[in-house]
């Protein structure tokens, strides 16, 4: 079953049943050492995945956070033995969170298990923000989707391992590095530098370096865009209107927010890029942003995207 969250929609199973849970990664073709996220209704279930007790450090952590559930925040934590192993990959953390969606909300509330779910795409495509992108995502189809409308977030949680020795920073996302660091009383840097790359690597390996990726070649927008790219279809995704002087004829383009607004460019983000995606084109090209606050995660989002392609884009990938 698919069911809508605030950040985007996930593939659902109840985490407590192994078969079930196989069925998600044989769904997506996600490896199996990829663990998922659970969700809970609220913070009073924790005691359902996560050990006890936990050591006062991390319960001060949570304490410092707890203000943030529901929403768009994960914390990984040692994890209760009522967890099957495929749902960690083995891991002796799990990764949870309280997601803000009412429907959310609802089904967990109404279910006495936790939910493990994430985002319903294919593993290493866009995540889906809308029901219909989740529609044709697998073979064989769903028997269940839950359309909960367009997802408000548009990028996924905030994913924090709370550990004796401090919080670490795994994934950026929907709730911003700065309101973190804000409430761990630890400067941005600080923060943001427990976000160490191997590390995040290694723990949470959905955060390979190529992931969010469509099918069609996407690139970073430069001035200098313009001179590189012989006549072919380009499709242009901006983050605020604008009046371009360059001089591609684009075949297709997204304006993301009526003013520049990170919060919308998150909310429409993937849907655009799916969009372009399915338009035929040869190439996209992409506006950025400052990496702070929730462009911290759209910036995330789009150097893996990219990443994908690095030849396109520089002058010998273009017929010298
Ligand atoms: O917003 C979201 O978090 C969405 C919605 C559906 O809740 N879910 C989502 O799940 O993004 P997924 O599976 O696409 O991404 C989960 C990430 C992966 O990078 C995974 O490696 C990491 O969480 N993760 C899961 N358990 C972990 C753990 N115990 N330690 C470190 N990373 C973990
Ligand atoms: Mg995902």
């Amino acid at each position: 079953m698919i069911i809508p969250t605030e950040t985007v929609y996930g593939l659902a199973a109840n985490a407590f049943d192994p078969d079930a849970v196989s069925k998600i990664f044989f769904t997506k073709g996600r490896p199996a050492n990829n663990p998922l996220i659970v969700h809970i209704a609220s913070i009073d279930r924790l005691s359902q995945v996560a050990a006890t007790p936990l050591p006062s450090s991390i319960e001060r952590q949570i304490d410092s956070v707890s203000d943030l559930w529901p929403g768009p925040l994960t914390v990984v934590l040692p994890r209760s033995a009522k967890i099957p192993d495929i749902v960690t990959a083995g891991q002796s953390t799990v990764a949870i969170r309280v997601p803000s969606h009412p429907v959310a909300l609802k089904l967990l509330a109404r279910c006495d298990f936790p939910i493990a779910a994430p985002s319903a795409n294919r593993s290493n495509y866009v995540s889906p923000t809308r029901a219909a992108h989740c529609e044709h995502a697998f073979e064989g189809g769903i028997e269940m989707i839950i359309d909960g409308g367009e997802c408000e977030i548009g990028v996924e949680s905030t994913i924090v391992s709370l550990e004796e020795n401090g919080p670490r920073l795994l994934r950026p996302g929907g709730v911003t590095a700065e309101q973190l660091a804000r409430r761990f009383s630890m400067s941005l840097d600080q923060f943001t530098r427990s976000c160490d790359e191997k590390h995040a690597l290694l723990e949470a390996p959905g955060m390979m370096p190529a992931h969010y990726s469509p099918r069609t070649p996407i690139q970073i927008y430069s001035e200098s865009s313009s001179h590189l790219y012989p006549p072919s279809r380009i499709g242009r995704i901006l983050f605020r209107p604008v009046r371009t002087a360059d001089s591609i004829r684009y075949a297709k383009v997204e304006t993301l927010s009526s003013d520049g607004n990170l919060s919308d460019v998150a909310k429409n983000l993937f849907a655009a890029i799916r969009r372009m995606d399915d338009a035929g084109l040869d190439l996209i090209l992409i506006d950025e942003c400052e990496r702070e606050g929730v462009g911290r995660a759209i910036m995330d989002r789009l150097d893996r995207a990219t990443s994908s392609y690095p030849c396109i884009g520089n002058t010998q990938a273009i017929g010298e």
